[in-house]
């Protein structure tokens, strides 16, 4: 690369060699560097070919970009594919990820190929200051270290210099150790606990809205929509329940859709004519959801993307989620407000026990 400084060294400047001489930027050859001639520099073919090369992956970079227009609207969004090492994965996201990354990595690589290829490259020097400290500010620290060296005692009582660099080396270990964690199931864990597996729901319960704790009525659910619920009878003192972790762990949504759109369920007949009610607690690390998507009926989760299909049983279509939603089993009650059949039959919530595992 060329380079528009006059490279002179400044006049008086101790560190620049003695044999430098004035360069100027395209100045070729320099005796002191070796510089070998590319094979465009010399061959006119060649030149056209690696500009052919670096065109073609221009043009590529477009073609993907329209693959992935063409991904978007052509694969259909339930869509899944296999893949070694991965497992399932949504064909849409597969495509849309390829493509678009193709598209990215070969605009880069035209563009390395043509710096590489036909830009100039004349090398060029530029001399550096002195980068050492000169003599007289290294007296001063010098100095300075001795002073506070002395005032401390810090050479007087080796015991404490011993003892404290000793605690200082210790200290990081507590957080080293404790990263064990990230990766290793807690010892004897291997399945939910007992307590995991349960939550205020029982059978014939109501269940009531989060706001209002008003029953809800089959019949006010519209296709489409979404409920935030709780059960009916939740004990509202902490005394009472004695576990606040099972109030939280019992909320819940419904949403609605046409029977027909339904394409399982995690039981038979665990809806009320295309009413189905779900946990609200992401199974990936638990964040509450209620983003709903009437058309694809997913549900997704604000804090890391984990998407589920309610129209299949919940499952994950996308996002870090390793099992899906667990389904709550309702039905209508004689005054037709809707009910639980039972508690959930899976439990609710983040699924530490199963690092390895996948229900769905
Ligand atoms: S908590 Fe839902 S995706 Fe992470």
């Amino acid at each position: 690369m060329s380079d528009s400084k006059d490279l002179t060294p400044a006049a008086g400047d101790a560190a620049a060699p003695a044999t430098q001489q004035a360069l100027r930027p395209g100045e070729w050859p320099r005796a002191d560097v070796a510089h070998h001639l590319r094979r465009t520099d010399t061959d006119p073919r060649a030149q056209k070919r690696a500009a052919r090369q670096v065109a073609m992956m221009f043009l590529l970079s477009v073609l993907m970009v329209v693959l992935f227009i063409v991904a978007f609207v052509a694969i259909p969004r339930d869509a899944v594919i296999t893949l070694p090492y991965i497992g399932a994965i949504g064909a849409l996201t597969a495509a849309m990820g390829v493509t678009f990354g193709l598209a990215i990595f070969l605009i880069g690589a035209g563009a390395v190929h043509w710096a590489k290829k036909l830009m100039s490259d004349v090398e060029v020097v530029q001399e550096r200051h002195p980068m050492k400290t000169d003599a007289e500010d290294t007296a001063v620290a010098a100095d300075i270290y001795q002073v506070g060296k002395e005032s401390s005692g810090f050479a007087k009582y080796p015991v404490i210099r011993r003892t404290m660099l000793l605690a200082m080396a210790l200290v990081p270990i507590p957080f080293i150790v404790s990263l064990r964690d990230l990766w290793v199931t807690p010892p004897g864990i291997t399945t939910p606990s007992e307590e995991l597996l349960v939550t205020l729901w029982k059978p014939g319960m109501r269940l009531v809205t989060d706001i209002t704790y008003q029953p809800v009525r089959a019949d006010d659910i519209p296709v489409g929509g979404l409920v935030n619920v709780v059960p009916a009878d939740l004990p509202l003192d902490e005394e009472e329940t004695g576990n606040l972790d099972a109030r939280a762990k019992s909320a819940a949504i419904i949403v609605r859709m046409t029977p027909e759109e339904i394409q399982s369920q995690q039981g038979e007949g665990w809806d009320y004519q295309g009413i189905l009610a779900f946990s609200k607690i992401c199974t990936h690390v638990g964040c509450p959801i209620s983003l709903y998507q009437q058309r694809t009926h997913e549900l997704l989760c604000p804090c890391h993307q984990s998407t589920f299909n309610l129209a299949d049983s919940a499952n994950v279509v996308f996002g870090p989620a390793a099992r899906r939603m667990p389904q709550l089993p309702i039905t209508v009650d004689d005054e037709g407000y809707l009910v639980a059949v039972s508690d959930f039959q899976e439990p609710v919530g983040p699924s530490f026990w199963e690092l390895k595992e996948s229900y769905s």
